[in-house]
């Protein structure tokens, strides 16, 4: 029998990796992404690819009652996590909304299991390292959203039976990633500012920590994880255990793409300052391969940002708030 699987923002960075592995794996794959932060050249061609929103319910009703899914990998999202502050509404609509929506013709079309990549942005500030045991208490609304559809999953399960697995990543990086994106991903960040010839961009004084985590040690899992009975229903902390500094990153990043730009220091921004998970969980559970160590990450990254150059920031037109918003981030404001 055919498994079809549904994989939205799966011409996103992780989402195509997720495609990647689920294809090799002899799924059918339908991949639903707005291409907002995705590209097409991130699609398989081995999978089917409708360029439409999470937030498009007709558009949904159509491909789940065409394609019959066994499995939905929701992945979509508008993750810039900083951002967040300032267009709560946008990010509540499309993160949490746009979920709800699959989250409901999931029920409806009795799908077998929902796999939701969450953040470890539920936490918010909790003792470290951060575990599954803790009380989420995000403190942004892309934290927030998350940790509501990860509520809203649970229940459906009570409710429905639908049966879900969540993924809490943290700080992924690798091919694929969109590295023109000024608001996300730092890895990304700095080796496009290298590209550009262009000091490497630190809010505040670079010592905020977080364990930077490479794709090939997060997306095969995420595909694989509908096999694992014990991830029925379960949450998992992923990736890696290695914590640097922010500044530590800078210099590994600069010695990956072998250039040496200097750092330019902008003002301190509202997040949280230490981040990095336990993985007990995840490892019994899913027996991973050993750990790519950083140097080793992002070699393989350079190799492929270097091959596919530099990206244009694209400016999020519609900032709710300008208050408070970094300076760098000031041209976003509404005219
Ligand atoms: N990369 C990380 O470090 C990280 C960490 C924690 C959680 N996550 C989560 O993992 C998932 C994938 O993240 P990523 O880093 O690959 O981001 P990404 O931006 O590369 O991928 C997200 C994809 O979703 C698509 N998308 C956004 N809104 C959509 C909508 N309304 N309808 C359809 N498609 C839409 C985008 O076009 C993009 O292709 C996200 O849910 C993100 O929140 C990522």
């Amino acid at each position: 029998m055919t498994i079809t699987s549904l994989v939205t923002g799966g011409a996103g960075f992780m989402g195509s990796h997720v495609v990647r592995h689920l294809l090799q794996q002899r799924h059918r794959v339908v991949i639903l992404d707005d291409l907002s932060g995705g590209t097409t050249e991130n699609v398989h061609v081995d999978a089917l690819f409708y360029e439409g929103s999470i937030l498009d319910n007709q558009l949904i009703n159509l491909l789940f009652k065409k394609y019959n899914f066994t499995y939905v990998y929701h992945l979509a999202a508008y993750a810039a996590e900083g951002l967040s502050h300032f267009i709560r509404n946008f990010n509540y609509q499309n993160n949490l909304i746009g979920s709800i929506n699959l989250i409901n013709a999931a029920v409806t079309y009795d799908i077998k299991r929902f796999v939701f990549t969450s953040s470890i942005a539920v936490y918010g500030t909790n003792t470290l390292p951060l575990i599954e045991t803790q009380h989420p208490q995000p403190e942004d609304p892309y934290g927030i959203a998350k940790y509501a559809v990860e509520l809203d999953l649970i229940n459906a399960c009570k409710m429905f039976g639908l049966e879900y697995t969540i993924f809490r990543p943290h700080n992924v990086y690798g091919s694929h990633q969109n590295i023109g994106d000024k608001y996300r991903n730092v890895v990304g960040i700095f080796m496009n500012q290298i590209l550009k010839k262009q000091p490497l961009t630190i809010f505040g004084d670079g010592s905020q920590t977080r364990a930077f985590s490479y794709v090939d040690d997060v997306a095969p899992y995420i595909a694989n994880s509908v096999r694992i009975p014990e991830a029925c229903n379960t949450i998992f902390n992923i990736g890696s255990d290695a914590v640097y500094s922010v500044k530590e990153l800078a210099v590994a990043v600069n010695k990956a793409m072998r250039s040496d730009m200097g750092i330019k220091q902008l003002e301190q921004r509202e997040e949280v300052v230490h981040a990095y998970a336990d993985h007990t969980l995840f490892k019994t559970v899913f027996k991973p391969k050993e750990h790519t160590t950083l140097e080793l990450g992002l070699l393989e990254m350079a190799r492929w940002v270097k091959t596919h150059g530099s990206r244009s920031s694209k400016e999020f037109q519609d900032v709710e708030i300008t208050k408070k918003l970094p300076a760098s981030w000031q041209q976003s404001k509404k005219q």
